[in-house]
């Protein structure tokens, strides 16, 4: 999608643009109105004074929907002055707003249409946005970067979207090399032989059950010297639960298992496209969760990379596995921070409902911090509890650590035990580090104004933190 900024008043648009104005009717209420050989899309906002980050965010989003359930490719908006897009919101300034116009407007026109066939009309989107006002440099460049997070956003949305048949282990292990083409971020992937030599049992104990070789794959971004932030990307590219075989319901879209590695792989993408001056690697553990004949057992005892040993109560809590190991990998970079991202439970999506991933640390200052990126980027996150209380669930019988809690608690705060076991292995690495169980936002809900499927979490939440990290972190 084009935008492009124009000097000057809306007034001077030319013909074929619908131009787009904002009333204080109630949401929802949007119409056409025809007159004098100009149309204008009228958008009810509600109430000018109550908008705020939040909604502005899906404002934008309802622009673009509107305009493409109304299969209008051109559109025209007044930045400043009368019936403008950037609203006076307390608390954001005019860079950020036209960074977030411009982020949501992208994420809102992407549909995942590469296994439908073209219709004759062409896809429903929007093809150019015509925005008028004054531009200072600065304001065009926030609209520019925003368009760039935008789109990092939705090819992070492509690659979890596509089916587990056309994104195995190896496949997405291509798919990392292939996005970081002409840009200065090394990738290297390990196979199983390698893995093997390392000792990575986790890993390799997940994919024993299908005939998907594993691949471990590390992206290094060095915009900077100095110790890396390191991210593990959860890279599960099909969950069938292992011999815990899931349910009908429960394995449906388990193709975006991997959504976390998609989002590692796209937040060092970006920060490479975007010149950041940090050092950033992402490490992807990735296999196929499947109950083949050499699948691991229910009771079978792997050994870790790190040395420990885990007794394997559950086949369908594997995600945590392939991360144990990411984690003690993550050791030989000294990173400043480590934050693992995965779809790890379902359970944290019984816990928030539809509007945040769950946030666990035990490093309270990382923990505001990343709160705070959260609300400002749209990724909102929300912190649960990894206290020593809950140390006693991921005790192993006859190994040191188990994946899944036994006995009556087994339900009780799942999201918990799965950031408690992580912590086994995260607590070995001297720094701080968190843990983001992005499964409640693994897809869309309609509220959120986004094409079904993957909703591309939380890339503009880690592009902001790997952007102010340093900033606010004292060493
Ligand atoms: N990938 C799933 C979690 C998931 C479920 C993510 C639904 C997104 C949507 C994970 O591997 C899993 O199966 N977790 C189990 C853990 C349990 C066995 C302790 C779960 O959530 O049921
Ligand atoms: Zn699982
Ligand atoms: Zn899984």
């Amino acid at each position: 999608m084009k935008i492009i900024l124009k000097k000057g008043d809306l007034k001077n648009a030319p013909k074929g643009y619908v131009r787009i104005n904002f009333t204080e009717e109630a949401k929802g209420k949007n119409r056409i109105v025809k007159e004098k050989g100009t149309e204008t899309l009228e958008i009810g906002v509600g109430k000018f004074a109550e908008l705020n980050r939040r909604k502005f965010m899906i404002l934008c989003r309802t622009i673009i929907n509107t305009a493409k359930a109304n299969g209008i490719k051109k559109i025209t908006m007044q930045a400043g002055g009368v019936g403008k897009l950037f609203k006076d919101l307390k608390g954001v300034a005019l860079e950020e707003l036209a960074q977030l116009a411009a982020e949501n407007l992208e994420m809102a026109n992407f549909e995942f249409n590469f296994f439908k066939t073209k219709p004759e009309e062409g896809w429903n989107a929007v093809e150019e946005i015509l925005l008028y006002g004054t531009f200072s440099p600065s304001i065009e460049k926030a609209m520019r970067k925003g368009q760039e997070i935008g789109k990092a956003v939705n090819a992070c949305r492509v690659l979890a979207n596509t089916p587990g048949g056309d994104m195995t282990p190896t496949l997405l292990a291509k798919a990392a090399k292939e996005a970081v083409k002409g840009l200065p971020v090394r990738v290297t992937t390990l196979g199983e032989k390698e893995m093997k030599k390392l000792g990575m049992g986790a890993v390799l104990g997940v994919a024993k059950g299908s005939t998907e070789e594993p691949t471990f794959t590390i992206m290094e971004y060095k915009g900077s010297a100095g110790k890396p932030i390191v991210l593990a990307g959860k890279g599960v590219t099909f969950d069938s639960g292992g011999l815990n075989l899931k349910s009908s319901n429960g394995i449906y879209e388990m193709h975006m298992d991997m959504s976390g590695a998609a989002a590692a792989i796209h937040s060092v993408v970006l920060a490479a496209r975007l010149k950041l001056k940090k050092h950033v690697i992402a490490l992807l553990p990735s296999v196929e969760n499947m109950p083949g004949n050499n699948a691991v057992r229910p009771g079978d005892i792997l050994k870790s990379l790190s040395g420990k040993t885990i007794e394997v109560t559950g086949t369908d809590a594997e995600g945590r596995l392939i991360l144990a190991d990411a984690l003690t990998y993550a050791k030989r970079f000294k990173p400043s921070v480590v934050i693992d991202i995965a779809t790890l439970t379902g359970a944290a999506h019984v816990a928030l409902g539809d509007h945040a991933s769950a946030l666990m640390t035990r490093d309270d200052a990382l923990a505001d911090e990343l709160s705070l990126y959260g609300e400002a980027s749209g990724d909102y996150v929300w912190r649960l509890p990894l206290w020593d209380e809950y140390e006693e669930k991921v005790k192993g019988t006859f190994a040191d650590v188990a994946n899944i809690a036994l006995g009556p608690a087994s339900r009780h705060g799942g999201a918990i035990d799965g950031g408690m076991f992580l912590w086994q292995f995260a607590k070995e690495l001297n720094c701080p580090w968190a843990h983001l169980d992005i499964a409640p936002k693994m897809t869309s809900v309609p509220s959120d104004e986004l094409a079904k499927g993957a909703a591309g979490t939380p890339v503009r939440l880690l592009i902001h933190f790997i952007e102010h990290y340093a900033v606010l972190n004292k060493d």
